[in-house]
């Protein structure tokens, strides 16, 4: 909260109240809006805590009032007055010192301001190029610093509730080498190293890690990562985890303790949490909302028909059953009577995410049946589809063929972008956390076995016996944490087992002597008394955006970059001069 002290005020604006009602104060602050009425001028005078009105009266105000004609937008101003009760019908319940008025003697102009680029006006659309080119001006908004005091409220009871339950705060190095969090390094040449190189941690994964070999047994660092990606709604190439890993822990014990810091957190915006939070491990996640973070605010779950289609004549739908994969839908309730060229556009869509095609059937809300591929139904067959999608008129069933995998992520995408046509009510904050994620996963591209979550990321105990006969298998103790469709944090209990680290990193396509050249330093400190550990990350930037109602992580970010990895504001990133090229042994191509 702001306040008064070491300052030249006496008050901040938004302070004022009745209880101060003939009380001289000084306040300082930005010019809001100036408004002449025949006689007396009206100050709105603006600072970080809110908006007081000041009164200037021609007869009284004396030389203050000389100022007050001259002041304009967004100057900077001290006023000293009188604090009185507003006349009775010119109270603004809106305001928090809308009861109050200060009646201004003496006035200084700290500062004049040229005119802004936009006007600090909460209800004043503005284009985003030009906000951030102009942050400081965008800041001094009320609505967009609303995001920041509730970071720093959040940021804050972070710290607190690790705190109290024995967590460390333990800095980690910016210039490191490469951890394989899975996104390209931003790396920075060395100038005592000809040739060589530091990368800007993605994460400080293997440092948390040494640190529980080190003892520290409970750690936590509000840390920033760099992530070489492109760039989306909810991506920054730099953004901030509230990091943390413990020792000696079993999974339910760092679950239930990430709720408990979590539910502490979350009482700060005002949202209460019923704990413990659902689990949904990966596979169910996968098969109920094609998706490994699911938004549970709305239904529209998967639903499996390759049961209906057993013997169908229908040749898409037969060659899919016949080759192992399955006929999966969902059933999107309003859009019965959607036009065919809107439909369409979902088929696109399904093809542009890897299906072979959509099959619809649309019931309409006259109660007739219209489809492409209905023709090749056998009453029956319609009849048990109707049946396993509760199908009724104004419904639209959406049906993929294929491997169980391609239907699932497809429909996944299908099912949140119909609750987003349809404007389905999605209120709240449906937490959960997702489970039991696969070790590896397969990447047809390279044709290799990659880490689902990172290559630390520890086995199932009974599942050892897979990583190398069938690393498909094999489960790990991981989980992720999900809000309202996002990925808010993720984290894993790690290997201590320097061979089954070294059997995993193996897998993973590095050979004994590419381990020890790569993670020699982690391999020898598992070798040297690691105890069993595990932590989490959360995303810090992702988690004030929800539960601020942002749809941007730009709107969280004090200073953020653009899609294209530029700071509008300051033009990074630039050219350097051929000095410091030299210095750092690098040519430019
Ligand atoms: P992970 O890579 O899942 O895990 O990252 C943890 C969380 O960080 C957030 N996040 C991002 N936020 C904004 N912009 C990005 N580019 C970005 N990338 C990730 C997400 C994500 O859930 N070291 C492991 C954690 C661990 O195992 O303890 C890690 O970094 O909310
Ligand atoms: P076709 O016989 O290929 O013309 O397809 C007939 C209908 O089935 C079209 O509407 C396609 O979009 C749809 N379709 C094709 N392949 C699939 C699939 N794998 N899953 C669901 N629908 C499909």
């Amino acid at each position: 909260m702001l306040d008064a002290r070491y300052s030249i005020r006496s008050h901040v604006a938004g302070s004022l109240r009745p209880e101060h009602a003939g009380q001289t104060v000084t306040v300082a602050g930005w010019v809001h809006r100036r408004r002449d009425h025949g006689g007396l001028v009206f100050i709105d005078l603006r600072d970080r805590s809110g908006l007081v009105q000041c009164v200037f009266d021609p007869d009284t105000s004396g030389p203050a009032f000389v100022v007050a004609e001259e002041v304009r937008s967004e100057w900077v101003v001290a006023f000293t007055g009188t604090v009185r009760m507003r006349p009775e019908g010119t109270v603004n319940p809106d305001l928090a010192t809308g009861q109050v008025e200060v009646v201004v003697a003496s006035a200084e102009v700290l500062n004049t301001s040229g005119t802004p680029p936009f006007e600090v006006d909460s209800a004043i659309e503005t284009d985003e190029a030009l906000r951030l080119k102009y942050r400081y001006i965008d800041l001094r908004r009320p609505e967009v610093l609303e995001a920041f005091v509730l970071r720093d409220r959040i940021t804050q009871r972070f710290r607190k509730s690790l705190e109290h339950r024995g967590f460390m705060e333990v800095e980690t190095p910016i210039l490191g080498r490469s951890t394989p969090e899975g996104a390209r390094d931003f790396i920075v040449p060395s100038r005592l190293s000809p040739g060589a190189f530091y990368a800007l941690p993605q994460s400080p994964q293997l440092f948390k890690q040494l640190l529980m070999v080190g003892g520290i047994e409970r750690y936590y660092q509000i840390a920033r990562c760099f992530r070489d990606e492109d760039l989306r709604a909810d991506r920054q190439p730099e953004f901030t985890q509230i990091d943390i890993e413990m020792s000696f822990v079993r999974q339910d014990d760092l679950l239930q303790m990430m709720e408990e810091v979590m539910d502490e957190v979350m009482h700060e915006a005002g949202v209460h949490l019923d704990l413990p939070l659902a689990r949904l491990t990966y596979a169910e996640a996968m098969d109920r909302y094609g998706s490994d973070r699911p938004d549970l605010r709305f239904g529209m779950e998967l639903t499996d028909v390759s049961g209906v289609f057993t013997a169908s004549q229908f040749k898409v739908f037969a060659d899919a059953l016949g080759s192992g994969g399955v006929v999966k839908g969902i059933a999107a309730r309003g859009a019965g009577d959607w036009s065919r060229g809107r439909i369409d556009a979902l088929n696109q869509d399904a093809l542009d995410a890897g299906a072979k095609g959509l099959a619809w059937v649309a019931f309409t809300s006259t109660g007739e049946v219209r489809s492409p591929v209905a023709k090749f139904f056998t009453a029956d067959e319609l009849a048990g589809l109707r049946e396993a999608f509760a199908a009724e008129p104004g419904d639209l069933v959406l049906m993929i063929a294929d491997a169980r995998e391609v239907a699932n992520e497809v429909l996944g995408m299908l099912r949140v972008k119909m609750a987003e046509e349809l404007e389905l009510p999605r209120e709240g904050f449906a937490t959960l956390w997702v489970v039991d994620f696969p070790l590896f996963k397969w990447d047809a591209e390279e044709k290799r076995w990659d880490a689902n979550h990172h290559p630390f990321t520890r086995p199932f105990d009974d599942h050892l016996g897979l990583i190398e006969s069938d690393p498909g298998a094999v489960l790990s103790y991981s989980y992720d944490l999900v809000m309202n469709g996002l990925e808010i944090g993720g984290g894993t209990l790690r290997i201590h087992d320097v061979e089954v680290q070294r059997r995993v990193l193996s897998v993973l396509g590095h050979g004994e002597q590419d381990a020890t050249d790569q993670f020699g330093f982690l391999l020898e400190a598992l070798s040297l008394g690691a105890p069993p550990h595990g932590g989490i990350a959360l995303g810090l930037d992702r988690l004030v955006m929800v539960l601020a109602g942002k749809h941007s992580i730009r709107d969280v970010i004090a200073f953020p970059k653009t899609s294209s990895g530029a700071c509008p504001l300051t033009g990074a990133p630039d050219t350097v001069s051929a000095r410091q090229l030299r210095d750092v042994h690098l040519k430019v191509d």
